[in-house]
């Protein structure tokens, strides 16, 4: 995203300038956009809740300082943090029609009928090949979007009801930072600071902390303009958290960033988590959500597929992975006589030859006799293979779930929705 016109430290939600336009509207920054309220929000304002005398202060100190009439511990004992209940969401889209070179409309189902929950202090992964409906998903969370149906809850606060109070209890890193390239670090977590109402103590801790646990202290006085793209990442998560979220939604936090980077988000998210924080992360990287999450959501063509924890997930398809290669160069028919042998024996559930890989075994095994492996090398070694080239043994993974539920693997998918959905249909998608 293009950086954003920076509005001044007094912008309030909805307010307007003398062309008329939202801050929002004019930047195209998506961060800003958490300052106003939704589009259908925006042409019939809520009316205020009783109950709240005070303008919306937009993102306060829910962990040191919680809101006077907002108790979350005991909201959090009967609600889960974050509840989706069938969101349904569909765009339309000027498309050229078949045969001729007349626009029509074209209805696209980003979401149909997504559901799930994540509890308080839980990481919840949200995992699914390029359009499945993620930052449709998360945008529908965050207030945003406003989904065609179906409901988003924080904490049992619907989210769409009172837009204002939701938003101040989250923190939201968008796929593309919205950030200015003439301001520096510094002032860009000033700047986020006071548009989330912290006190001048807090503001000036929160901020250093997070210089420090995010590792930008070399970085926080030079301009953003300069910032490589893993500072700017870092960067952004710090405002995300500047304000303590008791709710923080990241979309691919760590997608293109060099390994110290990812490193670095990683243990600030579980630092987070670990202060009773609730995380709601999308991802492509299976190995990511696999290491964060508590709980794993599958998503594909914009409906679940699979929910539970990594390992409930895994589990489910029963035995581990064994694969064998005999030797450097295999020949077919020494790869069929020791499949067949460890199929008599009983030591295989299922066992197939990979012809692309060198003729390579693929075993499925039992996971529940932890001699296996060992039984396998043995019954190999009786029929004249003493010397493996090589072995290994694994648990299922995330992609294996994904391959079993649709018959394709994460990575195959995500290749053939990338080749239909180009950059730059995705910049204009996010800006809508
Ligand atoms: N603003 C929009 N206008 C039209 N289509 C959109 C818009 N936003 C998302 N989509 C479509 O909705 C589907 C889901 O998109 P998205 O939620 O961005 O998926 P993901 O984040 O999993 O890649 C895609 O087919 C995408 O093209
Ligand atoms: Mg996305």
């Amino acid at each position: 995203m293009t950086p954003c016109f920076v509005a001044p430290v007094s912008i309030r939600p909805g307010a307007r300038s003398p062309t008329g336009t939202t801050a929002c509207q004019q930047a195209g920054c998506l961060r800003f956009s958490l300052f106003l309220p939704s589009s259908s929000h925006r042409q019939n304002p809520p009316a205020r809740q009783a109950h709240r005398h005070k303008a919306p202060t937009m993102l306060f100190n829910f962990f040191y300082n919680r809101a006077e009439d907002i108790d979350l511990d005991k909201l959090a004992e009967k609600h889960p943090a974050v509840l989706v209940t069938d969101l349904r969401k569909t765009f339309k889209k000027r498309v050229k029609g078949k045969g001729s070179d007349k626009k029509e409309n074209k209805i696209i189902t980003a979401l149909d009928g997504v559901s799930f929950s994540a509890n308080r202090g839980q990481v919840l992964g949200l995992l699914g090949p390029n359009s499945s409906g993620k930052t449709t998903t998360l945008r529908c969370i965050s207030t945003m979007s406003d989904p065609d149906s179906g409901t988003a809850q924080m904490f049992g606060i619907d989210v769409h009801k009172d837009p204002y109070l939701a938003r101040e209890m989250l923190g939201f890193v968008a796929q593309s930072a919205g950030l200015d390239k003439v301001l520096t670090g510094r002032e860009h977590l000033e700047l986020f600071a006071d548009l989330a109402h912290l006190d001048r103590a807090t503001k000036r801790r929160n901020i250093e902390a997070y210089i420090e646990v995010l590792g930008l202290k070399d970085f926080i006085d030079r301009q953003a303009g300069v910032y490589s793209g893993g500072v700017i990442r870092r960067l952004d998560m710090a405002i995300a958290l500047l304000h303590q979220p008791p709710i923080l939604i990241l979309d691919e936090p760590t997608v293109g960033l060099d390994v110290e980077s990812r490193m670095v988000i990683w243990n600030v998210l579980r630092h987070h988590r670990s202060q009773g924080g609730t995380i709601i992360l999308t991802s492509h990287y299976l190995e990511e959500v696999d290491v964060l999450s508590d709980k794993v959501v599958i998503m594909d063509k914009g409906v679940v597929i699979a929910e539970g924890t990594p390992t409930e997930l895994k589990n489910s398809l029963g035995g581990d992975r064994i694969s064998i290669r005999l030797q450097e160069f295999t020949e077919m028919e020494e790869a069929e006589l020791a499949c067949a042998t460890l199929r008599k024996r009983g030591l295989a559930q299922e066992a197939i030859i990979n012809r692309v890989r060198n003729n390579t075994l693929e075993l499925v095994v039992s996971s529940s006799n932890a001699r296996v492996g060992g039984e396998i090398v043995g019954a190999l070694g009786e029929i004249g293979f003493e010397k493996l080239f090589s072995f290994s043994q694994s648990k299922p993974t995330l992609d294996d779930v994904y391959l079993a539920a649709t018959g394709q693997s994460l990575s195959d998918a995500d290749q053939v929705a990338k080749e239909k959905r180009t950059d730059k249909a995705m910049r204009q998608e996010s800006m809508a």
